[in-house]
């Protein structure tokens, strides 16, 4: 396990996340730190993924810095964190303090997971009426915003309306919100395609910094809050997730009863392994 920081035994979290602790680190910046924990149907897991906390973490700060074009993000340059936290600064990111905007904006351009349960059940996808006959995996004509609430920790996320999100929110910002995850997925699915991968769908998460911009904060493209797979496998039967999805066919595959489970040694190395190659296959590393 990975020895913490003296920061972190002399602070205390300002708040915690099902998997991140986020720290006052000053006047206008956070430290959000990264576990190695697992969260699938907004249940924590106790058992750690070694090193799940640092790949996170680095997935997240590549596409933050390639899609800055696309949209301001939360992260504040971190040069000096290392010699603050020597340890940990891997699963660690130096960010902007914001206030959070209470919606999960997720864009879906193929339909997989839950959309395609509900989609089976009523032809729907949220209050999206999509046209007959898909098959799980398949790609939409184009792709559709299904956004959530953004529930306190413990809750179950509630799937909304646009409609829906305007009356939360606003309709400007809500609009604005929309065109941005769009134009971010779309960059980022063409950027995976070209090496490899297929990003089926992903979730963002939106704040307002101190002069009331909206900005992308939290993680982004994640195996954590996307799904990837292979591009080749894609037109097979059987894919392999390379995200959490592979998880939840797990947790499902034991009839897992919401409560704590000891993850096989073989499950976590599975997901690790995974998340490495994400990292390995987008950024080249
Ligand atoms: N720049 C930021 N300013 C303020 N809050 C932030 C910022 N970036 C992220 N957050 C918040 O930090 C928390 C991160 O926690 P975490 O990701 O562990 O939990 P979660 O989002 O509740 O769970 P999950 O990601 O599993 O759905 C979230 O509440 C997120 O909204
Ligand atoms: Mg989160």
């Amino acid at each position: 396990m990975t020895q913490t920081d003296e920061y972190f035994l002399e602070s205390k979290p300002l708040f915690s996340g099902k998997i991140r602790e986020v720290y006052n680190f000053s006047d206008d910046n956070i430290l959000i730190k990264t576990s190695d924990k697992i969260s699938a149907y907004d249940f924590v897991f106790d058992d750690e993924l070694p090193n799940k906390g640092a790949l996170l973490t680095k997935i997240s700060k590549y596409w933050f810095e390639k899609t800055k074009h696309i949209i301001d993000n939360h992260i504040v340059n971190d040069i000096e964190l290392k010699k603050i936290i020597p340890n940990t600064f891997e699963s660690c990111t130096l960010a902007r303090k914001c206030k959070p905007i209470r919606v999960e904006s997720i864009v879906r351009g193929y339909i997989s997971g839950s959309a395609f349960k509900q989609y089976s059940e009523n032809g729907k996808i949220n209050d999206i009426t999509i046209k007959d006959n898909m098959n799980i995996n398949d790609k939409f004509e184009s792709p559709i915003f299904t956004p959530s609430t953004k529930a306190d920790v413990g809750d179950k996320d509630q799937n909304i309306s646009l409609k829906e999100m305007y009356d939360l929110i606003g309709k400007d910002v809500s609009e604005f919100i929309k065109k941005k995850s769009f134009e971010l997925y779309n960059f980022a699915h063409e950027h995976a395609l070209s090496k490899g991968l297929t990003l089926l769908d992903t979730k963002f998460e939106f704040g307002y910094d101190k002069d009331d911009n909206v900005i992308l904060i939290d993680e982004i493209f994640t195996p954590d809050c996307s799904r990837y797979c292979l591009t080749k496998d894609l037109k097979q039967n059987h894919i392999e997730y390379f995200d959490k999805q592979y998880f939840r066919n797990y947790l499902d595959s034991i009839k897992w009863n919401n409560q704590q489970v000891v993850i096989p040694e073989s499950v976590k190395n599975r997901i690790i392994s995974k998340y490495s190659d994400v990292l390995k296959m987008i950024t080249d590393e």
